[in-house]
């Protein structure tokens, strides 16, 4: 398992750059990481890896991007029976993490089918055969998706907003999917590390409500402090 920890560097493309150089906090232009053809191309070699080595590839913002978002969800009472949805699942990794958490009503989803597969082999490996991935692409679910009590994304909105073909309109549809997708008073827990607290506070201002950051790991460049990843929790209201 390839663990990409905050200071990963991430394959972009051709080149490898550092992550902070990736995600910078304000202006980031479209990128590769934001087509589904990179995904696509990106999940079909760890698919061909798990099934080689049994490798699960690469964990975004590390394990303890999963953890954080564990610790709230048994401090906020998240019950076991809770429908929860992974939004862009990757390798089904967090889905993983949720059921030996004792999380048994899960769904991912992805548009990636090399996602989906490399998903459901990897659950599988964790006798998890109960848990539906669904290759789906959010921005367009036509209602598919709803009455959820918690969604997650771990680093999805971030590849929709580096989308190089429209990513001011994938991000409007984002929020109106999510807001389709969460029951009234339903929690949203997002992992960016593209997007600051603020810059996320204003993007699901209307018909949501901040309820608090988890705490991630800060650095110090320039004289300045700054966290590589933000981790906040919303609520669905009306
Ligand atoms: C940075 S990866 C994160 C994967 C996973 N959440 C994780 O933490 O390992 C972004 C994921 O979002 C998926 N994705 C991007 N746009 C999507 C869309 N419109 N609908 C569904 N999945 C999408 C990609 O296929 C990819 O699996």
């Amino acid at each position: 398992m390839e663990v990409a920890t905050e200071s990963m560097e991430v394959k972009n493309g051709n080149s490898s750059e550092p992550v902070d150089d990736r995600c910078s906090d304000n202006d980031f232009g479209p990128s590769i990481l934001g087509t589904k053809e990179y995904w696509e191309e990106a999940y079909q070699k760890e698919l061909e890896t798990f099934t080689d080595i049994g490798d699960v590839g690469e964990i975004w913002f590390g394990e303890e991007s999963m953890s954080r978002v564990l610790r709230w969800m048994d401090k906020a009472k998240i019950p076991e029976n809770a429908s929860i949805l992974d939004i862009g699942t990757g390798n089904g990794a967090f889905l993983v993490e949720l059921a030996k958490h004792g999380y048994r009503n899960l769904t991912g989803i992805d548009y990636s089918p090399a996602s989906v597969e490399l998903s459901k082999n990897v659950l599988q490996a964790e006798d998890l055969t109960d848990v539906p991935v669904k290759e789906l692409d959010f921005l367009n679910c036509q209602g598919e998706l709803k009455g959820f009590d918690v969604c997650i994304d771990k680093g999805t909105f971030d590849a929709i907003s580096l989308n190089p073909d429209n990513s001011v309109e994938g991000k409007k549809l984002y929020v109106q999917a999510l807001k389709d997708a969460l029951k009234d008073k339903g929690f949203f827990a997002v992992t960016s590390c593209n997007w600051t607290k603020e810059q996320l506070l204003d993007r699901f201002s209307e018909g949501f409500e901040f309820v608090q950051d988890l705490p991630s790991p800060s650095f110090q460049f320039g004289g300045k402090t700054g966290n590589s990843v933000t981790a906040l929790i919303f609520k669905r209201v009306h």
